[in-house]
């Protein structure tokens, strides 16, 4: 896994709303995060991240893959992310599957948050998916990206028990706000090299590069609290 300079710099793939990207600019323009994005990406032109940006003044851009072959599409965006050779490649809520050649030469340093607790529902649908199984719980992962879609070691992870009657929008809305906390969190820990220890509630330095942010799966009440002893430091 790769050491980041400080602050860490960061390009954002986005296709869609863009919450955690406004989560990531959030903490970030609040000092918590020792991050600075460099680019936002999204394969969609009309996407409303790309707001988010602009609002924030963000370099932002557009790469649609209109028109574009599969591998056409990713020599552009490789020729891009090698050029701003940022430190971290987040995606946050990107909607394409990275080939293999990609993920390898950024090898370590792609990071993703997935709305499932890993290794459990990868893939897409997966509150509806959770719903129709009855699952009682339910919440996010985030993960550094290996070849195999939605999966390689993960860096944090985050439930919540689920209620019954529940539906979907009401679900994603309920993983989406722990998400809000969790993303911020595990790259505070990636850009600083260090983890937290929930047994001794303390941040600690990093021992092993391989080593997760939160040793274990944090129920919300967990998140809650760390999330709000991080940002009183
Ligand atoms: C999030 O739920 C994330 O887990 C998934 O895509 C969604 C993106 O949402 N990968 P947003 O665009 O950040 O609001």
């Amino acid at each position: 896994m790769k050491t980041s300079t400080y602050p860490a710099r960061l390009t954002v793939l986005i296709s869609g709303n863009g919450s955690n990207l406004q989560s990531l600019i959030d903490h970030i323009n609040s000092h918590h995060l020792p991050a600075k994005i460099e680019l936002v990406l999204s394969n969609r032109a009309d996407a409303y991240g790309l707001q988010r940006a602009a609002d924030a003044e963000v370099t932002h851009m557009s790469l649609p893959s209109q028109g574009l072959s599969r591998l056409e599409y990713e020599q552009h965006l490789r020729s891009i992310l090698r050029q701003r050779s940022s430190d971290w490649i987040i995606l946050a809520g990107f909607m394409r599957i990275l080939t293999a050649d990609l993920v390898k030469e950024f090898s370590g340093r792609i990071v993703n948050i997935h709305p499932s607790l890993l290794p459990a529902y990868k893939g897409l649908n997966t509150h509806q998916r959770v719903i129709s199984d009855r699952q009682t719980q339910h919440g996010c992962s985030v993960h550094i990206v290996t070849t195999e879609l939605d999966d390689g070691p993960l860096l944090a992870q985050a439930m919540l028990d689920i209620t019954y009657p529940m539906d979907t929008n009401t679900l994603a809305a309920q993983v989406q706000q722990l998400e809000h906390q969790l993303y911020p969190l595990a790259l505070f820990g990636l850009c600083t090299q260090q983890c937290y220890d929930v047994a001794t509630q303390a941040w600690q330095r990093a021992q092993s590069p391989q080593q997760p942010i939160f040793a274990q799966t944090l129920t919300s009440c967990q998140l809650q609290q760390i999330y709000q002893t991080w940002l009183n430091r």
